[in-house]
């Protein structure tokens, strides 16, 4: 399969609502690729939205139909944070010429706790949760394990976050963009979970994303497609410092790839916290175990490094609006692949880029590597 257009609406706190959101980076893919939504064969939906504004809907493909007047089959995929990524993977192997992947999310309202509480039905609720075990928490204790393992530091995750939040600086579409913010506010950033602070989360925000993608060929070829699943119980797994979920999905997108991570010119991980980035450069290859601090420390992950990772500003500051995130790390990967990126264009210009989507605390992984062809 191939890409056509792509679209994005700018992240922040915007009070649309979800299918609002979806249907303006709709109509941005569309136009990004002169077609009309007549155009389109099927679609493929993924939202959690409905309960942070309040709305309830839950017939969402009769209501994409009335939105985009149209009466082609649609599917819903909700899967959490990992949920762009899985109806991207499931698009990819539908049987319809022209497919619209499309993702909206109104995650933040005023109301702090219910964003908090509704982000959480993506981690265990009866057992794990009933101890505590909320997102920053379980995330430092996986983080925890990692340090007294291997030889990473606070430090080195700040360096992430520093570099993630440069980039979206030059990036219209982040939350953060042209508000930089310093190393030594990172540092001094108010401790959430020990040792994790509020500069290793990501942030939550709303937002939409869409992805046409085609049996037509295109400028990009999607030539690696991956998906695992993991134990809902973070705490039940063989191993705790690493997610397993991404080193299959890996491995599978890279075999059907038929490239090695040496391969990969640039990458969007999923840094739902800083810690994530870090051990994911080890899961996907790019880093031995053990060694991935290595690699921020080097400099070779920056937007002028070898490797650009998260060129966007990532979750950690162009936001993380739940199952739109993997739309978006599509939008992002096939936007510098054409050299339409401005001020955080990857120079010279990137010919394959991975990316890496993840549901709840390393649940369920997806891994997409797409190449540009023409
Ligand atoms: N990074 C930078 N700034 C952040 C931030 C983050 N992660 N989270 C919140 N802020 C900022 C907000 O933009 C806001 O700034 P403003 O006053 O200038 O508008 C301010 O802090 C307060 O925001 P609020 O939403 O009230 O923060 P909070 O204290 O309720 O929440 C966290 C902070 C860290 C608990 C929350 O961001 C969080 O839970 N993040 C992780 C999300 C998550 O787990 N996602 C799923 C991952 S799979």
């Amino acid at each position: 399969m191939f890409i056509k257009g792509v679209g994005m609406t700018k992240f922040d706190y915007s009070q649309k609502q979800w299918w609002q959101l979806a249907f303006e980076a709709t109509m941005e893919a569309l136009e990004d690729c002169s077609m009309k939504m007549s155009e389109i064969d099927a679609i493929a939906l993924s939202t959690v939205s409905s309960a942070a504004g309040g709305e309830h809907q839950t017939h969402k493909i009769s209501l994409l139909s009335d939105l985009f007047k149209t009466h082609v089959p649609i599917i819903e995929t909700p899967s959490v944070c990992a949920g762009g990524g899985v109806a991207f993977w499931v698009a990819n192997r539908l049987n319809f010429n022209n497919i619209l992947v499309v993702s909206g999310e109104k995650l933040v309202d005023n109301r702090s706790e219910i964003t908090v509480d509704w982000i959480l039905s993506a981690a265990e609720r009866a057992i794990e949760q009933t101890e505590g075990l909320i997102f920053p928490v379980q995330n430092a204790l996986v983080w925890q394990q990692y340090m007294k393992k291997y030889k990473a530091t606070m430090d080195d995750l700040a360096l992430i976050a520093f570099k993630n939040h440069k980039n979206a600086v030059l990036n219209p579409k982040a939350y953060f963009y042209k508000r930089p913010v310093s190393l030594e506010k990172i540092k001094n950033s108010p401790i959430v979970s020990s040792p994790l602070r509020l500069m290793d989360c990501s942030l939550s925000v709303n937002g939409g994303a869409a992805v046409i993608i085609s049996k037509e060929k295109t400028d990009i070829e999607i030539i690696g497609s991956g998906f695992a699943t993991d134990y809902i119980l973070t705490f039940g797994r063989e191993e705790l410092h690493h997610f397993k979920a991404t080193r299959i999905a890996a491995k599978q997108a890279f075999e059907q790839a038929e490239l090695k991570p040496k391969d990969i010119e640039i990458a969007e991980v999923h840094d739902a916290f800083t810690s994530v980035e870090l051990f994911s450069y080890e899961d996907l290859g790019f880093a031995e175990i053990g060694k991935g601090a290595d690699l921020i420390r080097s400099g070779k992950v920056n937007l002028d490094g070898e490797l650009p990772i998260n060129a966007s500003g990532g979750l950690k500051a162009k936001g993380h609006p739940i199952s739109v995130t993997g739309l978006a790390q599509i939008y992002e990967v096939a936007n510098q692949l054409r050299g339409k990126c401005g001020q955080r264009q990857v120079k010279p210009l990137p010919k394959i880029g991975l990316c890496h989507n993840i549901g709840g605390t390393g649940g369920s992984v997806i891994v997409h590597i797409l190449k540009k062809i023409s």
